[in-house]
């Protein structure tokens, strides 16, 4: 699947583009059935609420289930973001966040490649984010927000928070946001929130800022998030353990495009557990002369 010249101009302009239902009912049926065996388990890849078992983000899920693992490989998915950097990519990180009804926490306004950049050494920002929707998303569950063109100013001062939430991150102060939604439109169009059903698909920049309120409502808002990394942008640092932010930087062999309907054999070495190496972590920086 490529992009159009329209569809590519859009992104350079709002950082983002929204494909509503691009995969169908049955597809995003075969990945939420996944969902509640992965969230069961007690370990180090589900972080929960803070004060709550409610899941907040599980990692590595292409890498324990077979259907996450089909997704990880699904060309509808992974060709429009290759075809946008002109290079092959790898699988930066892979989470599929809960956003559980009455339960689902905040995320604070933040750039995903801040936190690459701080943490991961990723060197620039050629690494793209896809949202897959596996419940319908609405006004009333907690739908992510961005601010249009915000990728434009490349990366923004941000603090780490260790606090708010259970999952710690670099987030924007609100003088920076309140600057950002006025340039953008203020009470019109400087924050847009993509609502859809199951399936449907989001591709957003790396240093498009974004956020998400919590979820009071008795509706989940499971959805899955990609990472993709051209592979010449593959981090330098392994501050962060393996099952958040991957070492692996071969390029995404791609699956038929029917791959989420039929069983085509994918490895998911991880699915009795994580191995003590998807624990450990360094602060070394890895060396770039072949970069
Ligand atoms: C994220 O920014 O990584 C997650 C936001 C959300 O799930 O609402
Ligand atoms: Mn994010």
């Amino acid at each position: 699947m490529k992009l159009t010249p329209e569809q590519r101009a859009q992104f350079e302009c709002d950082g983002y583009l929204f494909f509503p239902g691009h995969f169908s009912p049955e597809e995003a049926k075969a990945l939420t059935d996944a969902v509640p065996d992965l969230y069961s388990k007690r370990a180090a890849f589900n972080v929960r609420e803070k004060g709550s078992d409610a899941v907040r983000t599980n990692f590595a899920a292409h890498l324990i289930s077979e259907p996450f693992a089909r997704l990880a490989r699904h060309p509808r998915m992974v060709e429009p973001v290759m075809d946008l950097f002109g290079e092959e990519v790898y699988m930066h990180q892979f989470k599929i966040n809960g956003k559980m009804a009455f339960e689902g926490d905040v995320w604070q306004w933040h750039q995903d490649y801040g936190t690459w950049l701080n943490d991961d050494l990723m060197p620039t920002e050629r690494a793209m984010n896809v949202a897959i929707f596996l419940d319908e998303v609405t006004e009333h569950n907690g739908p992510l927000m961005f601010i249009p063109g915000s990728h434009r100013k490349g990366v923004v001062d941000a603090k780490h928070d260790l606090t708010t939430t259970s999952y710690p991150l670099w987030t924007v102060d609100n003088d920076l946001i309140r600057q950002l939604v006025d340039r953008a439109g203020g009470k019109h169009g400087g924050i847009v929130s993509p609502k859809g059903p199951a399936g449907s698909m989001i591709l957003f920049h790396s240093c498009l800022v974004h956020a998400s309120g919590s979820n009071l409502s008795p509706f989940n808002r499971v959805a899955v998030y990609l990472s993709l990394c051209a592979v010449s942008n593959h981090i330098r640092c392994h501050k962060r353990p393996e099952y958040i932010a991957h070492r692996n930087f071969a390029p995404i062999e791609l699956l038929p495009d029917d791959c989420l309907l039929k069983p085509y054999p994918v490895e998911v070495p991880w699915k009795n557990g994580l191995p003590e190496s998807a624990l450990q972590t360094s602060l070394e920086v890895l060396d770039t002369a072949e970069a």
